[in-house]
């Protein structure tokens, strides 16, 4: 995988609920509390955004909602985590991180140019857009994307994501369990792994027919991992709206494991008996695995995966095992080689 970006998209009118206002505001945080290495509050990439932020809720009356940044940090309290009357240079810089998470992009069904993708989705169609649950559930359903905002409470996640290429970020998401979607379809006794497939639209996608990948991006997961209350599907980030380049207007986020796993602009989620082909797994089995589990301690064949790079910063920072979700996932794996199963 290279390493890979692109313009700001946050313009996304055509998600508003007409109803309620996009993302239903009264009933969008929910508090949750992970107790793993702790994220520190100047991990966040770019704490900048949220000094901007708060002062924007301060305006809407909303400073109260300590919650917006315990995310999975007990450590965290509005008042360590924000510095008030932080320096005007300060915010300046934060914009500019704040452009890098919306420009350090990979999304191939675009181009490989991490710089590039912003740019090439910037028209991508995400209205009207519906996902498709099916496959061995008792109660297939497509669901709009105006249903999914109406019916599952978006709540904001800070997680690490670190991409298998050595690189990390720290992205405040919005979104909700992936398993409240999948409670609602009702899965059967059969079913043991769940597929991930991603939007495929050759006319706005440039690279999708080159013959580079065999798309769609397909990825999986194991049913119990993809019930883990950390696994979320992610609608937005900085309590915007998802940009396209970041997966809009849905996308799963799985925090513990390497980035690709979490596919963006999913079409369809469906529910399998067998372990199912994935796009990485298929085009290189031997540097990318079903499970990809960040572990510090399993090379990539070519590369260490001991250390990465923060976006933003300099230098690099000891990877975490699980990326800093050991004591949440670690029951997931008892018993398996994590060399192995890689
Ligand atoms: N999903 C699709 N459909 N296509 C992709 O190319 N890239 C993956 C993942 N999801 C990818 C994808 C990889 S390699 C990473 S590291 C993350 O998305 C990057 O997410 P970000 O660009 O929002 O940071």
């Amino acid at each position: 995988m290279a390493e890979c970006s692109a313009g700001m998209g946050l313009a996304y009118p055509s998600l508003l609920n007409p109803k309620t206002g996009y993302f239903n505001r009264k009933k969008i945080m929910t508090k949750k509390v992970y107790r793993s290495v702790p994220i520190k509050p100047d991990e966040v990439t770019p704490k900048n955004i949220y000094m901007n932020r708060r002062k924007f809720l301060k305006g809407m009356g909303l400073t109260g909602l300590g919650v917006l940044l315990a995310g999975c940090a007990p450590a965290l309290s509005p008042d360590t985590a924000i510095p008030e009357g932080a320096p005007t240079e300060d915010l300046q810089d934060a914009l500019t991180d704040y452009e890098a998470i919306t420009n350090y992009i990979n999304y191939y069904e675009f181009t490989t140019r991490k710089d590039g993708v912003a740019e090439l989705a910037k028209q991508f169609t995400t209205d009207p857009w519906s996902v498709e649950v099916s496959g061995l559930v008792e109660n297939p359903q497509v669901f709009s994307m105006d249903e999914i905002l109406d019916n599952f409470s978006q709540e904001e996640r800070i997680y690490r994501m670190r991409c298998v290429e050595g690189w990390s970020m720290v992205i405040p998401w919005l979104g909700f369990p992936l398993h409240k979607l999948l409670e609602e379809v009702k899965p059967t006794a059969e079913a043991r792994y769940v597929l991930f497939e991603t939007a495929l639209v050759p006319e706005e996608m440039p690279n999708a027919e080159t013959g580079m990948f065999p798309f769609p991006y397909l990825e999986g997961l194991r049913l119990d991992e993809a019930m883990h209350d950390l696994t979320i599907l992610a609608t937005g980030l900085y309590n915007e709206p998802l940009t396209p380049q970041n997966g809009a207007p849905i996308r799963l986020v799985v925090p513990w494991k390497y980035g690709f796993k979490s596919s963006k602009s999913l079409v369809r989620i469906a529910l399998v008996a067998d372990q199912p082909p994935t796009l990485w797994s298929t085009v290189a089995p031997q540097e990318y695995g079903f499970y990809a589990n960040v572990n510090p301690e399993v090379d990539h064949p070519r590369w260490s995966q001991a250390t990465e790079r923060r976006i933003g910063e300099s230098g690099r920072i000891p990877t975490l095992f699980m990326n800093g979700y050991t004591e949440e996932v670690m029951p997931l794996y008892e018993g398996m080689d994590l060399r192995i199963n890689y």
